[in-house]
């Protein structure tokens, strides 16, 4: 069966490298078999922005945000991929602000109680496409484990594609042949 993928854009330059990266992954992974679709986390219509730690995601059995928003909606639709992928660039050593709204509403894809975690994201691949400025070392990587971690937790497996200092203008970081080759591997191996 095809492969079920949602790629979440965290990138606020539509004509950025981290776009233009993500969508030769996108294409691969469609060329692949898989079903391929996009949430773009930057224009997310939100009534508070983030989580606001109100708990009434953890008091109900839906798995959605309280809140109601769009945000909210949008994130309750992670349960029906095998595979979320987030792609970000580096902002400040993290992820940017607008997926951070993004990732803090899953939390109400999660029931945590002292029995344990109940969650719909159990068995799916988490994964993250990130491009960076570098040169610092390990930039990368601590984003990297600031999502593996929280993955592993949840009962997913984790996936990375990770794209350090970048110093070509916007969109040009795929006018490299390497790196052409390494985003539609990705791409083929969240399809397989
Ligand atoms: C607000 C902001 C913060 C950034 N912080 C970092 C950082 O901590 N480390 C880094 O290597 N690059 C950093 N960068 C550079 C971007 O991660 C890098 O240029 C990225 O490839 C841009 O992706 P885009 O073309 O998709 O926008 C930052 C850029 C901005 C605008």
């Amino acid at each position: 069966m095809s492969k079920r993928i949602v790629f979440v854009h965290g990138g606020p330059r539509k004509h950025g490298n981290t776009r233009a990266v993500t969508a030769l992954t996108m294409q691969a992974a469609r060329q692949a078999g898989a079903d391929v679709a996009e949430i773009d986390a930057i224009g997310l219509d939100f009534k508070v922005p983030g989580c606001i730690g109100c708990h009434k995601c953890q008091q109900t059995e839906v798995f959605e945000c309280a809140i109601g928003d769009e945000l909210a909606r949008k994130v309750a639709t992670l349960a029906e991929y095998d595979v979320v992928v987030l792609a970000t660039p580096l902002y400040w050593w993290s992820y940017t602000a607008q997926l951070k709204m993004f990732v803090d509403r899953m939390y109400s894809l999660c029931k945590f109680s002292e029995d344990g975690i109940r969650t719909v994201m159990g068995g799916k691949t988490l994964a993250l496409i990130a491009t960076a400025g570098g040169p610092m070392k390990d930039n990368l990587e601590v984003l990297e484990s600031q999502l593996r971690n929280p993955s592993l937790m949840i009962g997913c497996s984790f996936a990375s594609c990770l794209f350090p200092d970048t110093t070509a203008e916007a969109g040009e970081l795929v006018n490299d042949s390497s790196v052409v080759e390494k985003a539609q591997a990705f791409g083929r191996q969240l399809a397989s």
